[in-house]
């Protein structure tokens, strides 16, 4: 295994944010992850593991050492009368797990086509878009212990899922290395076409009967209508989550806003749309120097080249404190800052 010394971020990070890592490993095993959490002379320091990248904020550089997950392979594990159960490494692209999945007709997470990122940070922050959530599929995965190497199985209960949350994020925060995750496909597809405008883009490409082929189409030709491509404008998709707030604040709210944008979120609580709530507050297309909110959707933060990280914080900061003020509502950050 090869540790470099300071080694630059910026093309493993969506936002291409040039930074570097004190220290930089690759690691592409079970066992080889195991070996570098034996050795003593990187213990100490902190750790960042890397996916794909796509959903981090690196504020400058890292005092520590980089792991990138590289552990790739898809296979069928099993299966059963009513499932089909897919296993893939961690260091697996996302999107191209999904066409495998489409073309081997594992049906189930073609809502989720074009979503940046490798398969191990899927589970992480539960991802969702177009009514579904990784949750909806997830089986279960494996994780290494980073305080003894140990390996281990987490169940979909054990991963305790909530909206862009898990227990990754919270009790076991930085305590595990995802090293593969096993989906679970019923053999009986069930399509999820009632999200947004997906119908309408499905009834627009007037594309047959519904497959998961033409759902992921139809995902695709959304996304890269409003969201921009990572490639060539540097982002982390939605910077922050939408908020979750109670029916009672919500009445009030739309009696001063009519227009605002919500979701039922429970009985007793409704997600408001977080674009909204920016875009209100006039920020879309805004830009401060290379850092900017993107023209055609506000929850979305750019890196137009050579903005630094703490620029495109600062930003936001800017953009929490005004929704703060005219909506009385905290926004939480949905993409992971790097310190
Ligand atoms: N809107 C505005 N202004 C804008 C953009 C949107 O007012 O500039 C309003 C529109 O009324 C729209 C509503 O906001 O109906 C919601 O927008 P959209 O459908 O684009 O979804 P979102 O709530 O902004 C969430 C996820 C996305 C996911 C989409 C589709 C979060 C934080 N984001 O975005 O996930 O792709 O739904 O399901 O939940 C991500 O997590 O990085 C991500 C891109």
């Amino acid at each position: 295994m090869d540790i470099l010394e300071n080694y630059s971020l910026k093309e493993l990070n969506s936002f291409s944010i040039s930074a570097n890592s004190r220290y930089f490993v690759v690691l592409d095993k079970v066992e080889e992850i195991q070996e570098f959490l034996e050795m003593d002379q990187y213990r100490g320091l902190s750790r960042l593991v890397l996916g794909g990248g796509s959903n981090i904020l690196l504020s400058g550089n890292f005092d520590g050492i980089t792991v990138k997950v590289d552990v790739t392979g898809k296979e069928l594990l099993q299966e059963d009368d009513n499932y089909f159960y897919v296993k893939a490494g961690a260091g697996e692209s996302w999107h191209q797990f999904v066409l495998y999945c489409i073309e081997n007709g594992y049906s189930g997470i073609e809502n989720l086509s074009l979503i940046p990122g490798n398969l191990g940070a899927a589970p992480m922050q539960n991802i969702g878009a177009y009514g579904v959530e990784l949750k909806d599929v997830f089986h279960e995965l494996q994780a290494v212990r980073i305080d003894n190497g140990e390996c281990l199985t987490f169940s979909n209960s054990d991963c305790k899922f909530g909206y862009r949350n898990s227990i990754f994020k919270g009790e076991a925060k930085d305590q595990f290395i995802i090293t593969s995750v096993t989906l679970r496909f019923a053999k009986q597809p069930v399509f999820n076409t009632s999200y947004g405008n997906l119908m309408q883009e499905l009834e627009a490409m007037n594309a047959g009967p519904l497959s998961s082929k033409v759902i992921s189409d139809a995902v695709c030709n959304i996304r890269n209508r409003k969201l921009p491509n990572p490639v060539e404008i540097h982002n982390a998709g939605s910077f922050f989550k939408n908020p979750i707030i109670s029916n009672e604040l919500f009445e009030q709210l739309k009696e001063q806003y009519p227009d605002i944008v919500s979701f039922v979120n429970s009985e007793t609580e409704v997600k408001l749309a977080a674009a909204w709530l920016i875009d209100s507050c006039g920020w879309k297309g805004k830009r401060e120097g290379d850092a900017g909110v993107h023209e055609h959707h506000a929850l979305v933060l750019v890196n137009y080249g050579n903005s630094s990280g703490s620029a495109i914080l600062n930003l936001s900061l800017e953009i929490a404190e005004s929704v703060k003020s005219k909506f009385g509502i905290e926004l939480e950050r949905e993409v992971n800052l790097v310190e």
